[in-house]
C-alpha cells in the first residue's frame, strides 16, 4: 500500500466536522478504493476551544489556516472556511504555490476567483477541485467534467437553491404568502437571518457561474448572469401555474444561444412532466441537454453536512489515486469570455399575470398592444373577480378581473415593449407580473 494521503483541513463548521466524521467511518473502504490511507492530519478553524462535531482532539492544531494551507505536513488542503476573501482566499492560494492540491466546497470565492485560481493551480500542476461548491451533494461537477466529455451540450439548467425550492413548494402545496413561507423556512433553519443572497438569486447566480463554464468552456463570471428572485411570486401565480400545467421554480439556465451563452437566474414554469418539476422541498436537481445522451436529470440533497461532505471526500479520493484534470475542464487559458446575457433578445413563451380593469374595451386595448409587437396567446385566462391587487383601485370604481395570459414563442423586448404600452393605456391596476417559460 501507498504511504497515506495527509490532509490539512480548515474550517470545522457543518461542511468540515462532517467531512472528519465521514473519512474516518470510511476509513477501510476508502484505502481499499483509492489505493492509500486518507488521513486528516492537521485542523484549524477560529476558535480552538468550541466543541466540534467531530472527534478533533488528537489531530494538529494550526491556528493560521494560511500556515496550515503551506504546512509540509500536509499533502492536500481542504478549504471549508467559506467566504470570496481571506483566510479562504489566501489559504488556497498559500497551498497552490506550496505546490499542494487543493479542494474547496467554496463557490463564492470560486465564483470571483475561479478562472486565477485554476491557472495557478494548472502552472503548479496540482489538482483544484470543488464538487461540493455547485449542489452538495450531487456529483454535478464530475458529470459535466468527465462524464460527458464525449457530447455537445445545449444547455444545462438547475434548481440550486434548496432555500427558495422549499418556500415556492410550500407556497404552492398550502397557499401560503411568500413572507408566511420565509419565516418558516428560517425557523426550521433552512433560511439565513439575511435570506437576501438566497431569495434575490444571488446563491443560484454563483453556482450557475461555475456549471457554465464547466458546460460551456467559459470564464467564470457571476457577473455576466442576468438575476431575478422570487420575492413577487404570489399564491396566484402558483394557482394559475398549476391550472395550465406547469410549476414554478427558482431556475439557473445557461443555454448556448446563436448569440452566445445567455446566463439567467429567475422565477420559471416549467412543465408538470418535466424531470425538474417532480423536485419538490429543500433539494437540488440538474437538468443537462447534451447531443449523445438527450437529457439527465440528477436529483439530490444540495446541503448538508454529511451529504456536502460526501462531495468533499470525492474530490479527495480523486487526489489520492493521482486524478488530476483542469479545474474547469480544459485549460484556463482556452476559456472564453462570458458576455452578460441580453435578455431583451431572450426568446421563449411567457406568462404575464394582469389585472384589468372591467370596463368595455379593455381586452381589445390589452390585445392590441400585445399584436403589434407579434406576439401570438397560446391561452388567455380571465380568472373570477376579487382581491384587490397592489396598485389600488381602478379610478373609474369598477371591480378589477385577474387575467393571466401564456403566449408563444416570442421575446423579452417584444413582451416589455407591449407591456409599457398596457401600462400606458391605464387598463390594468398595478405592475403587471411576468414570468419566462422553459420548455423541456
Ligand atoms: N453547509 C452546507 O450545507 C454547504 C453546502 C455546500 C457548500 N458549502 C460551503 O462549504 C463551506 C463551509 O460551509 P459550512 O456550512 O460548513 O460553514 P460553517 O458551519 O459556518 O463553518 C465554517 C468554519 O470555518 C471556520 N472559519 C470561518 N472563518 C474563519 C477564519 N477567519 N479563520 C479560521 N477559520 C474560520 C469556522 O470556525 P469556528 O467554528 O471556530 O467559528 C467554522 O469552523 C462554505 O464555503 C459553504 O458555502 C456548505
Amino acid at each position: 500500500m501507498n504511504a497515506p494521503l495527509r490532509v490539512g483541513l480548515a474550517g470545522l463548521g457543518t461542511v468540515g466536522a462532517s467531512v472528519v466524521r465521514l473519512i474516518e467511518r470510511q476509513r477501510e473502504a476508502l484505502a481499499a478504493r483509492c489505493g492509500r490511507a486518507i488521513e486528516v492530519v492537521a485542523v484549524s478553524a477560529r476558535s480552538r476551544a468550541k466543541p466540534r462535531d467531530a472527534d478533533v482532539g488528537k489531530l494538529r492544531w494550526v491556528a493560521d489556516p494560511v500556515a496550515l494551507a503551506a504546512d509540509g505536513g500536509i499533502d492536500v488542503f481542504v478549504e471549508l472556511m467559506g467566504g470570496e476573501g481571506d483566510p479562504a482566499k489566501s489559504a488556497v492560494e498559500a497551498a497552490l504555490n506550496a505546490g499542494k492540491s487543493v479542494i474547496t466546497a467554496n463557490k463564492a470565492l470560486l465564483a470571483r476567483h475561479g478562472v486565477a485560481l485554476a491557472a495557478l493551480a494548472e502552472r503548479q500542476h496540482v489538482a483544484l477541485n470543488f464538487e461540493a461548491a455547485v449542489a452538495g451533494g450531487i456529483p454535478i461537477v464530475k458529470t459535466l467534467r468527465e462524464g460527458l466529455v464525449g457530447n455537445k451540450l445545449a444547455r444545462i439548467y438547475g434548481i440550486l437553491n434548496g432555500t427558495c425550492n422549499y418556500i415556492l413548494t410550500k407556497m404552492e402545496q398550502e397557499k401560503l404568502a411568500f413572507a408566511d413561507c420565509l419565516k418558516e423556512a428560517q425557523r426550521l433553519g433552512y433560511a439565513e437571518a439575511d435570506p437576501t443572497f438566497d431569495i434575490e438569486g444571488h446563491d443560484t447566480a454563483q453556482k450557475l457561474s461555475i456549471l457554465a463554464s464547466l458546460a460551456f468552456g467559459t470564464r467564470v463570471d457571476p457577473d455576466a448572469i442576468y438575476v431575478e428572485g422570487i420575492s413577487s411570486i404570489t399564491p396566484a401565480d402558483l394557482d394559475a401555474a398549476d391550472e395550465l400545467g406547469y410549476r414554478i421554480k427558482l431556475l439557473g439556465v445557461a443555454v448556448a444561444t446563436d448569440k452566445g451563452i445567455e446566463q439567467r437566474v429567475h422565477p420559471t414554469m416549467v412543465p408538470k412532466d418535466s424531470a425538474i418539476a417532480q423536485v419538490m422541498g429543500v433539494v437540488n436537481a440538474v437538468t443537462v441537454d447534451a447531443d449523445a445522451v438527450h437529457a439527465i436529470t440528477l436529483v439530490g440533497p444540495g446541503a448538508g453536512g454529511m451529504a456536502t461532505a460526501s462531495a468533499v471526500v470525492s474530490d479527495i479520493g480523486d487526489i489520492a489515486r493521482g486524478v488530476r484534470t483542469p479545474p474547469f475542464g480544459q485549460p484556463s487559458a482556452r476559456l472564453a469570455v462570458s458576455e452578460k446575457a441580453p435578455m431583451q433578445r431572450h426568446e421563449g413563451g411567457y406568462y404575464i399575470r394582469l389585472t384589468a380593469v372591467d370596463r368595455p374595451g379593455t381586452f381589445a386595448t390589452i390585445a392590441a398592444r400585445l399584436s403589434e409587437q407579434q406576439i401570438s396567446l397560446e391561452s388567455i385566462v380571465q380568472r373570477h373577480r376579487g382581491g384587490r391587487p397592489q396598485g389600488g383601485a381602478d379610478p373609474g370604481g369598477a371591480e378589477p378581473v385577474p387575467v393571466i395570459l401564456i403566449t408563444y414563442a416570442t421575446t423579452e423586448d417584444a413582451v416589455r415593449k407591449a407591456l409599457a404600452a398596457v401600462e400606458r393605456e391605464r387598463v390594468i391596476l398595478g405592475a403587471p407580473q411576468v414570468i419566462r417559460i422553459e420548455k423541456n
